[in-house]
């Protein structure tokens, strides 16, 4: 199956979930600064065609030009990777992942989540001062729980919890000829 992997990363954490996903699925790999100057035939070669971006207040990067072009590709194996933060299996991620397609992209795209970390090195800052400024509201919260308190203080470092068996369910997908 012809596979392409477009991926927009600002830190490296969906570039490497980009990369393993393509390594499994023996995909072409393509920034989504290069996935926008090709012409809307360039994507007719591609069977299946998937799309990473990170999670920035719950939405994911760059989907905007991806979904515009969904619709072109029903017949395709379509599916969205969103790398973040926070952990994989949580039900705060669970309820963030349902609200990025509508009730229609969901009957042909599939949404994965695969957990990355925070490398405050790579980000650019006017990223960094908006973490900055969530860590500080998350610490200064009043009656905040001991989850909060723990999560306010892993988000105020760099950390990378990111793992390639996260990015087997999307080569899987992908690769699975059969429906749905
Ligand atoms: C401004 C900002 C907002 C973010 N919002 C979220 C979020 O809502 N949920 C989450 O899980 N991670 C969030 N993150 C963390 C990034 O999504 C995470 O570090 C991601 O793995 C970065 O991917 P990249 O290395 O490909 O750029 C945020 C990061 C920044 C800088």
């Amino acid at each position: 199956m012809k596979t392409l992997v477009i991926y927009t990363s600002q830190t490296g954490f969906t570039q490497k979930y980009a990369q393993w996903i393509a390594e499994k699925t023996n995909a072409e790999l393509m920034e989504l600064k290069d996935a926008k100057k090709k012409d809307p035939g360039f994507f007719d070669a591609y069977e299946a065609i998937a799309y990473g971006g990170w999670m920035m207040a719950e939405k994911v990067t760059g989907i905007s030009w991806f979904l515009g072009h969904a619709p072109l590709w029903k017949g395709k194996r379509l599916a969205v990777f969103a790398t973040g933060a926070g952990p994989n299996a949580n039900p705060e991620l669970d309820t963030a992942l349902e609200k990025i397609l509508n009730a229609e992209q969901k009957k042909y795209i599939r949404v994965f989540y695969c957990q990355g970390g925070l490398n405050y090195d790579r980000m650019k800052l006017p990223y960094r001062m908006m973490m900055k400024m969530y860590v500080s509201a998350m610490s200064k919260k009043k009656n905040a729980t001991e989850d909060e308190k723990k999560k306010a203080a892993m988000i105020a470092e760099s950390y990378d919890v990111a793992d390639i068996r996260y990015a087997e369910p999307v080569a899987a997908y992908l690769t699975d000829k059969t429906d749905g």
